[in-house]
Parts: structure tokens; C-alpha cells; sequence
């Protein structure tokens, strides 16, 4: 199932969904959104799937950002209309039932910064770069840079990055605690695909609470927070793969979990 700008391979349970524009440095133009929308939607209703890895075509690029060519002319109507339609398809993004993994091969500017940003992990190249440079466009972040990088690296962090453009290298960036590891540019793929193993192994249904348990915590008041995770944990030990899990553990032996 591969498009124009969109490349998918991996075995069935971590798949590699690859962002396929190397002669722009893979930026996202109108096109790219709406195939990584219905891709999205896609592998979210696919079973099969326990990890997506998200990385871009070619030595140089992650994704270099939004394509700037379509910003030319944009009313302000439709600038916020384009915002919030890049907003809703890193939403589905973050929202996937499994974990994903953003492979920052290159350059993750403006757009590109922001897609890693949605995803539940990010390992990054040595020689990567990160960064929102809109405002040497006049622009701000609008795919959701002002309110994740935030919540990933704090307010006062964020508002230098954000107000200056500047970017990160690999090793600022993990101890911003902005990527989860830096590794040498040659193994970047091997280093989301062990991680993508480590977590494809593991109970899906307990990844998808644990993940939303987290995020619902990072957005309430503690005790709301405490409210989910209870719930949550209710609804994880209705699961067969807990009965699963702990049967393996009791009779010792690895669990093999299903997903259900
Ligand atoms: N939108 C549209 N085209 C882009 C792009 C973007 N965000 N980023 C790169 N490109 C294009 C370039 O225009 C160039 O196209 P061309 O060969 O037809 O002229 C091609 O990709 C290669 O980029 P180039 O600038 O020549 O590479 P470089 O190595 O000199 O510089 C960057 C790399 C990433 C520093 C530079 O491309 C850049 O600053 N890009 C824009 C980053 C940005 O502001 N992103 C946020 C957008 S909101």
C-alpha cells in the first residue's frame, strides 16, 4: 500500500511508514496531509499492528517543515483552517491505538518537528537537527508546536526555542528530554526498530492505557488523573491478555499476548 509521498514496509507488527519526498527534503504540502490522514486511519483500524515508525526519505531530512511554497497568499481564514487541519491529522497521529516511534533521520523543522512531537517516542540521528523556525517566517508553530513542545520540555525551554528559532542538536535535544535517545546516524533505524520490538512483545491493550493514563494526567488536576488510571486499570484487568500475563508469570513462561 504505498503512495506517492508515503512508503509502508516492516513486518506486520512494526511497521515503517516512510515519508517519501527527498527532492524537498520531504516537506509536507497539502497532498502529503491528507495521504498521512487516510494512512492514519488506515493503520489505526489494522489489528495486526503493534508499533508504527514514522522516519523520512533520504540522508539530509525527517521533514523540513510545512511546504512554505503553499503559504503564499493564504488569507487569514484559510491559515487557520490549514492549522487546524494540520492539527487534526497529528492528532490522529497521537491518538493511533499503538505506540509510534519517530525516527528523526534529518532536519525535523517547523511541520516536521511537530509530527515528532505526536509521536509517543522520538530517537534522533546525531547529526540531526530539531526546531520551529516559524517565526523567521512571521508565522507561529500551527500543527500543535505551542502546545506539545511545552508540555514535552517545559514553558520557559519551549518560549526560546519557539520565540528564537534556534536549532537543537542530538545531544541538547535528549538532555531537553525532547528526544528519548541520540544515536550515530547509521543506526537510527536500528535503534527504533529495538525499541519498536521491545514494545510489539509487550500486552497492546495495557501500551494503549498506559499511554492514555499518562496523557490524560499531563492535561487534569491529579486526583482527575488518578480517576482515569483507576479506570484504566479496571478496564486493562477485564483483558485476557492479564489472565495471559499473569498465568506466564506463574507458570514461568514468557506471555504471549493477543491483544485482547
Ligand atoms: N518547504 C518547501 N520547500 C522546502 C522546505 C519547506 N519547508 N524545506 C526545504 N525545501 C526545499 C528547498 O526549497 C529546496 O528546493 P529546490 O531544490 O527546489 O530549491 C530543497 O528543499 C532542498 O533544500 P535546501 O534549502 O536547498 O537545502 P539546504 O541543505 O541548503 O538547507 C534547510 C536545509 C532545512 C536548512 C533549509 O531547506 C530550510 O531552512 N528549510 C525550511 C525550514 C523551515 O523553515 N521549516 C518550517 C516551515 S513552517
Amino acid at each position: 500500500m504505498n503512495d506517492q509521498y508515503l512508503a509502508l514496509s516492516g513486518t506486520d507488527a512494526v511497521r515503517v511508514l516512510t515519508i517519501t519526498r527527498p527532492e524537498k527534503l520531504n516537506a509536507l504540502n497539502r497532498a502529503m496531509l491528507a495521504a498521512l490522514a487516510a494512512r492514519l486511519d488506515a493503520l489505526a483500524r489494522d489489528e495486526t499492528l503493534r508499533v508504527l515508525i514514522i522516519t523520512g526519505a533520504g540522508p539530509k531530512a525527517f521533514v523540513a517543515g510545512a511546504d512554505i511554497s503553499e503559504f503564499e497568499g493564504l488569507t487569514p481564514d484559510a491559515a487557520t483552517r490549514y492549522a487546524r487541519d494540520g492539527q487534526l491529522v497529528l492528532d490522529r497521529l497521537e491518538g493511533l491505538p499503538v505506540p509510534t516511534i519517530a525516527a528523526i533521520n534529518g532536519y525535523a523543522l517547523g511541520g516536521g518537528c511537530e509530527l515528532a512531537l505526536a509521536c509517543t517516542f522520538r530517537v534522533m540521528a546525531e547529526t540531526a537537527r530539531l526546531g520551529l523556525p516559524e517565526t523567521s517566517l512571521g508565522l507561529i508553530p500551527g500543527f500543535g508546536g505551542t502546545q506539545r513542545l511545552a508540555r514535552a520540555i517545559g514553558r520557559q525551554q519551549a518560549l526560546e526555542l519557539i520565540l528564537t528559532g534556534r536549532q537543537v542538536d542530538a545531544a541538547e535535544a535528549v538532555r531537553l528530554g525532547l528526544v528519548l535517545r541520540a544515536v550515530p546516524a547509521d543506526q537510527v533505524m536500528e535503534a527504533a526498530q529495538a525499541l519498536g520490538n521491545q514494545l510489539a512483545a509487550r500486552a497492546p491493550l495495557a501500551l494503549r492505557y498506559a499511554r492514555e493514563a499518562v496523557a490524560a494526567g499531563l492535561d487534569r488536576p491529579l486526583a482527575d488523573g488518578l480517576a482515569v488510571e483507576a479506570r484504566l486499570f479496571g478496564l486493562a484487568a477485564a483483558s485476557a491478555d492479564m489472565r495471559e500475563g499473569v498465568r506466564a508469570f506463574l507458570e514461568k513462561r514468557h506471555a504471549s499476548f493477543t491483544g485482547r
